[in-house]
């Protein structure tokens, strides 16, 4: 069975790129939402709506097993996806994440998008997980559109250094609890000097042992097809041929 990837953009072709790489010949389609994008700054109403018209697009493909490749539609959106579409096998990214913390961390900085911090998903994980954790969690609300538009490292490197405070950056570690943010990793590393966490290759590990069907692997978009095409070809040189598709997010799925 073929296997989706959601995302609204770039963090979710990140997570396609690495499964590709790693399991080349199984059958994933990967779906951008582009014209959403980006999803963090939006309600988790919105979230929500926008996430099962997706999902209701891949159930329309004959497609039942769905990487989430997106904390934000993780944080708000998760749970009621899952009550809509029961039959639907989801792979969420947070908790492969946060598995990866060391035990001995003693203070940790999260950086994801404002509807992901503002639903404390991490904290709770990892409040749950390390009682005596000292957490810092930030916003970082442009940073999804500098890495959609291509920004430098330059750039993207003073935007977070202008946000991030004394302190969080003396942290045992940080997380990058938004998809996109390991293609703004060179700049994360010019500013935090200590181990980073990302969710790419704990998803690739997820499928390690796990029977995959052989098939075509294909990319699509809400938004402009070539555009896409231009980013991974800059980004990942990957030569990869997006299909643009509608999806109607304008109706409430419910009525
Ligand atoms: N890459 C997604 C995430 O992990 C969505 C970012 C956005 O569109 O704001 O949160």
């Amino acid at each position: 069975m073929t296997i989706g990837i959601i995302d609204s953009g770039l963090g979710g072709y990140s997570i396609f790129h690495a499964l590709h790489q790693a399991y080349p010949n199984v059958a994933f389609h990967f779906l951008a939402d582009q014209k959403n994008a980006p999803y963090g700054n939006k309600t988790a109403l919105e979230i929500q709506t926008i996430a099962t018209k997706n999902i209701q697009w891949f159930i329309d493909h004959d497609i039942h097993e769905i990487v989430i490749a997106c904390n934000t539609m993780n944080a708000v959106a998760l749970p009621i996806l899952k009550e809509r579409f029961p039959s639907v096998l989801f792979h969420e990214v947070v908790e492969p994440t946060i598995e990866q913390i060391p035990n001995d961390t003693k203070s940790i900085l999260v950086v994801a998008t404002k509807l992901t911090i503002q639903s404390e998903i991490y904290t709770k994980a990892l409040r749950q997980r390390f009682p005596m954790m000292k957490i810092h969690a930030t916003i970082l609300p442009e940073l999804v559109s500098m890495v959609e538009g291509m920004r430098s490292q330059e750039d993207m490197q003073t935007y977070i250094g202008q946000i991030l405070s004394l302190e969080s950056l003396s942290a045992d570690a940080l997380i990058l609890g938004c998809t996109h943010y390991p293609l703004a990793r060179p700049a994360f590393n010019q500013v935090f000097k200590q181990n980073i966490y990302d969710s790419i290759q704990v998803m690739v590990h997820r499928f390690k042992d796990k029977e995959l069907l052989e098939g075509e692997t294909k990319c699509f978009t809400t938004k402009d097809a070539i555009y896409a095409h231009i980013q991974v070809k800059e980004l990942f040189q990957s030569d990869v041929e997006f299909t643009k598709i509608e999806v109607d997010h304008e109706t409430d799925p419910r009525r």
